[in-house]
């Protein structure tokens, strides 16, 4: 089985959030089980150098955009015993932002086409499947079918299309069609790639990929819906028959809580020394050094997907109690600057770092007693998982990939991971935080239980890629 991953986000290479630990994660996972995946992704400025100087020359040829044809470079290196290549042009690619350029609708229509044509330069491999994720990948199953149907090594290619959001679909004027994708109007239609204000890339991939496949299955039923379909949930119900929601997985090899170089004090079963970490954490913000007092961690994009907003509506309550919050993340300039401001104003409570840092993240994770996240919606959610396999207990809304790893203990005491509740309301997220404090302090043994609950949940890939091998199977015997 030959699978070529199309992905705009990989760890190490680059990654922003959750996107780029899958597109560094599952490719191995699947190829444990024997599965020859190779991935493509846009050979972006931000790849550090020491990548970059690896990088060997495969091959240069021409890539159709709308009339025009644009140069493009295929680039290869192998990383852990996994091929990735790079499409190469620096006038699409040598940016400083990833998916917030004018013409974007351009750059990912560039990179699709591109990943199609590089397919033809790398006869060795000749793939079943072509694995692509999220909006900026859409057109991929659409192109195949219109630009490429008849070439022999295009004929038996199968698609499978991973949405990782459906709050970002790709959605741009009409023209875009003609200028930029060489479509005609033939494809601006209702049942086509029209919608209202333009066209829309996702809604290319649900129409034409043989298999779609989201990032949970709690996310697989809600994207069904018009709250978390926005606006594609006819075009998703209509594919329900080929949508399977995979939980992704977590990489327990970089998140390994016993051998962490990033933590002060790395620690396996015995949660002890996740005190030792609390204590450092608190150092090295500038929080009082307190074992006693109940450590709130949030390592965040502040955006309000991820349920900031909640958070801002009661942080002066949670402010009132004897607790310390740690909250890292960056994004919205307004939530920025409030947390900002409100850090100065509880120093002894609040400590905000508005930057990304993976360092940072880690020891929060390790030091936190109980970690935050009250998203409006989450497809999946990696961060919670890694908290959990820190020992930080989470407390999560019932949405997605939330509902799917975290256990409230309010339901299940035995087995409950972590808190959960369930209406998008600030207090009722205040309420659930008292709840998961008094229990913090009043009861030892429960937590105990609920924090080795979290660290022992399995979250390993290996389950999600037998998943979607079945899914790779299924397609190649149908062909
Ligand atoms: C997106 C989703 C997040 C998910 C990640 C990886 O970032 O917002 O929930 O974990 O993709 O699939």
């Amino acid at each position: 089985m030959k699978v070529i991953f199309v992905i705009t986000e990989a760890t190490p290479f680059l990654k922003l959030g959750g996107l780029g630990e899958v597109g560094g994660s599952l490719p191995a996972a699947l190829q444990r089980l024997g599965v020859d995946v190779r991935v493509i992704m846009p050979k972006y400025k931000g790849i550090p150098d020491y990548f970059r100087q690896k990088l060997q020359l495969i091959s240069e040829f021409k890539v159709p955009v709308g009339w025009r044809s644009q140069d493009c470079g295929l680039q290869a290196m192998t990383h852990q015993g996994i091929k990735y290549y790079f499409i190469d042009n620096d006038y699409y690619f040598s940016r400083q932002s990833i998916y917030d350029e004018f013409d974007k609708a351009e750059q990912f229509a560039f990179f699709s086409r591109a990943v199609l044509e590089a397919l033809l330069h790398i006869p060795e491999c000749k793939p079943d499947i072509v694995h692509c994720h999220d909006w900026p990948t859409a057109l991929i199953p659409l192109m195949l079918k219109a630009f490429y149907q008849r070439d022999p090594l295009y004929y038996r290619l199968k698609t499978v299309f991973t949405i990782h959001n459906m709050e970002y679909q790709g959605i741009f004027p009409e023209e875009v069609l003609y200028d930029v994708l060489g479509l005609d109007k033939s494809y601006y239609t209702e049942d086509t790639l029209k919608v209202e204000g333009g066209i829309n890339y996702m809604k290319a991939a649900l129409i034409h990929a043989d298999q779609i496949t989201t990032v949970s299955p709690t996310y697989a039923r809600e994207i069904q819906t018009a709250y978390f379909g926005r606006g594609l949930e006819g075009w998703v119900q209509k594919r329900s028959e080929s949508l399977k929601g995979i939980l992704n997985g977590l990489d327990y090899d970089l998140y390994n809580p016993a051998q962490d170089p990033l933590l002060k004090v790395p620690y396996g079963d015995s949660t002890q020394p996740k005190l030792d970490n609390k204590l450092y954490l608190q150092s090295l913000l500038n929080l009082p050094i307190r074992g006693d007092v109940p450590l709130l961690g949030m390592v965040t994009r502040l955006t309000e997907q991820k349920g900031i907003d909640l958070l801002a509506h009661i942080l002066e309550e949670i402010m009132d109690l004897d607790v310390q919050l740690v909250i890292l993340g960056a994004g919205n300039m307004y939530y920025e600057n409030r947390l900002h401001c409100l850090a100065e104003k509880y120093p002894e409570k609040l400590a905000v770092r508005t930057t990304y840092s993976d360092e940072l993240a880690h020891k929060i994770f390790a030091g936190a007693d109980l970690f935050i996240m009250p998203s409006r919606f989450e497809p999946c959610g990696m961060s919670q998982m890694m908290a959990m396999h820190y020992g930080a207990v989470p407390v999560v809304r019932n949405t997605g990939g939330l509902s799917d790893t975290v256990i409230s203990y309010d339901n299940d005491a035995e087995r409950g991971n972590g808190f959960s509740f369930g209406n998008y309301n600030a207090h009722e997220l205040l309420y659930v935080i008292q709840r998961a404090i008094k229990l913090f302090r009043e009861d030892q043994q429960a937590w105990k239980r609920i924090q080795d609950n979290a660290m022992h949940s399995d979250f390993s890939w290996e389950h999600s890629a037998q998943e979607y091998i079945k899914i790779y199977r299924s397609l190649v015997e149908i062909a």
